[in-house]
């Protein structure tokens, strides 16, 4: 497939029946997470109840254990839900979060939108085109822009951010991350 063929991938929520691609994708050791290796947390969480681990990718009413930050402090988790890319099998994850009823993230949630492509699928277009079609759930939601934090250092995913319309609000340093961090925001 060439790179600019993105019309392979898709978005679909998470299912029981496409939870084996997810799983091998874990086995791999592909991590959901950007910034810490969760994936033997999530093969234990799914082994545990996979039924349950299904419905919360859906968590519109976060009902999601708490967030335990790197301080060691727990803050209530936010509404969101994950969607999968999917080109015939698991190609990665995409994620939304927000605050009811604001645009604005409570100071400790860095965006709105997370995403990590499987790197035996990445340079294929996958992210640019899932963030695409992220924006307009996130509109459905009714957000009035999302934001989007990413490394300095992270010239792939300020490219996927800026091909969607991004535009760097502020550049910062927290607590949470080790580097340096990008804000941008997309009006929806
Ligand atoms: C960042 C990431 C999601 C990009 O996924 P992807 O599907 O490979 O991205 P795309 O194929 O849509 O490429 C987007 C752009 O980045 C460029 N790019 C991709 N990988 C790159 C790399 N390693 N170095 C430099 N540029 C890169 C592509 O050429 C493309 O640029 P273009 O639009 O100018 O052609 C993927 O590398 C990843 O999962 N990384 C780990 C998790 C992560 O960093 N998530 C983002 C957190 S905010």
């Amino acid at each position: 497939m060439s790179k600019g063929d993105t019309s392979a991938v898709i978005l679909c929520k998470p299912t029981i029946e496409r939870l084996s691609g997810y799983v091998a994708a874990l086995k791999r050791g592909w991590s959901p997470s950007t910034h810490e290796d969760i994936s033997q947390q999530e093969l234990k969480r799914i082994e545990r109840d996979a039924a349950h681990f299904i419905e919360l990718q859906d968590d519109r009413e976060a009902k999601g254990e708490p967030v335990r930050l790197r301080d060691g402090s727990f803050v209530p988790r936010l509404p969101g839900f994950r969607r999968w890319m999917w080109d015939g099998d698991f190609a990665g994850i995409i994620s939304l979060r927000w605050q009811p009823g604001r645009g604005e993230l409570p100071p400790w949630c860095l965006g709105h939108i997370g995403y990590s492509v499987v790197p035996w699928k990445r340079r294929r277009g996958y992210a640019t085109e899932a963030l695409r079609l992220l924006l307009l759930e996130a509109r459905a939601v009714g957000l009035p822009y999302v934001e989007i934090t990413t490394s300095e250092e992270n010239a792939a995913s300020q490219r996927v951010i800026t091909a969607n319309g991004g535009v760097l609000v502020e550049k910062l340093v927290t607590a949470e991350r080790d580097d340096e961090l990008m804000r941008f925001r997309i009006e929806l």
